[in-house]
């Protein structure tokens, strides 16, 4: 292991959070990145660059998806403005969260994948399938989990994927960003990130029903009926482009993988999603106790 100073952006976040706990468990330096930070970076501030990236020679890179409901990256100039701004300071090597879709050809995925391995330094691109933490925690940050409230609710709604889903647990994805950003071999890969069975999305609501022991209805809409839905609530067309894009990489059969990257990387096996959803379930975070919610955001 070669002796890093690493910057975590996303550090408050599913995965960054857990990169920059792993990274502080093997002893590593570190310098977490966020708004919410003191002081705090802003991938769209300038002024918030310099004192970040000071004594830096390695990033994790987390694309900030702001108000984006698909969790599709936006804000490409400030990423690749920031990155080139960030080897000009000394930073050699990059680890990039990316996603999926971007082995589907998904051209705002491919585009953030570019901008990292165009820099002429070390690179890793992370593409992991869709997060177990989707189901409990914020991936809008600011805004509540519409999963988790439905669950809840006891009532989901969801958009048929016509394809099973290789679950991943973030705390897997984050210990193998920690092995790529400290160890030794990783450049210019790209990791498929799979836990360890693909399943429909429908049975992953099953198996949180099974294990909360009560019953969670579940509609499941045809494309066509959910972007109906989607405009009827006024959501505008560009983000309905970016759920059909969503849903091509689904139809490409890319989000079934069930690639043993996990496992190479870590030489043990990823978490299952029942094993997720047991240790979560524990926690509170589906009951109607919000306190229990609370108290599980404050542990990140
Ligand atoms: N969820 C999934 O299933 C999934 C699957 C594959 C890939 N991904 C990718 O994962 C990424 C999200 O990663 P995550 O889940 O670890 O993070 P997250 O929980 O969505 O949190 C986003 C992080 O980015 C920070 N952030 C947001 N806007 C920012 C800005 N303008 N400047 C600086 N920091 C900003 C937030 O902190 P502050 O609010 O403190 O600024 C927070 O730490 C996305 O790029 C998404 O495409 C997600």
């Amino acid at each position: 292991m070669s002796r890093r100073t690493v910057l975590v952006t996303g550090a408050t976040g599913t995965t960054g959070s857990r990169v920059l706990a792993g990274l502080r468990q093997r002893g590593v330096a570190v310098r977490p990145a966020s708004r919410r930070g003191a002081p705090a970076f802003d991938w769209g501030d300038q002024d918030t660059w310099v004192d970040a990236l000071v004594d830096i020679d390695t990033l994790y890179v987390v694309p900030p998806i702001e108000d984006s409901p698909t969790g599709v990256p936006r804000g490409m100039g400030d990423i690749s403005g920031f990155c080139k701004y960030a080897v000009k300071q000394g930073v050699d090597r990059f680890v990039l969260l990316s996603a999926r879709s971007g082995r589907a050809g998904n051209p705002e995925v491919v585009a953030v994948e570019d901008v990292v391995k165009a820099l002429g330094v070390e690179w890793t691109i992370l593409r992991p399938s869709a997060f177990h933490q989707n189901f409990a925690e914020n991936f809008q940050l600011n805004s509540a989990n519409p999963l988790r409230q439905s669950i809840v609710d006891g009532s989901l709604e969801a958009m048929d994927l016509g394809s099973p889903i290789d679950f991943i647990d973030a705390a897997d994805i984050a210990d193998v960003a920690v092995e790529t950003l400290v160890g030794t071999g990783h450049h210019g890969q790209t990791y498929e990130l799979s836990g360890p069975r693909a399943f429909p999305f429908a049975e992953a609501v099953r198996i949180i029903a099974r294990t909360l022991d009560r019953p969670i209805q579940y509609t499941e809409f045809q494309p066509t009926a959910w972007f109906e839905r989607l405009r009827a609530t006024g959501v505008d067309e560009t983000v309905i482009g970016l759920v059909e894009h969503v849903l091509h990489s689904h139809d490409s059969g890319v989000f079934a993988g069930e690639f043993d990257t996990v496992e190479r990387l870590l030489q043990r096996p990823p978490r299952s999603f029942e094993a997720y959803v047991r240790e979560t379930a524990a926690l509170g975070v589906w009951d109607m106790n919000q306190a229990a919610n609370k108290a599980m955001q404050h542990q990140r």
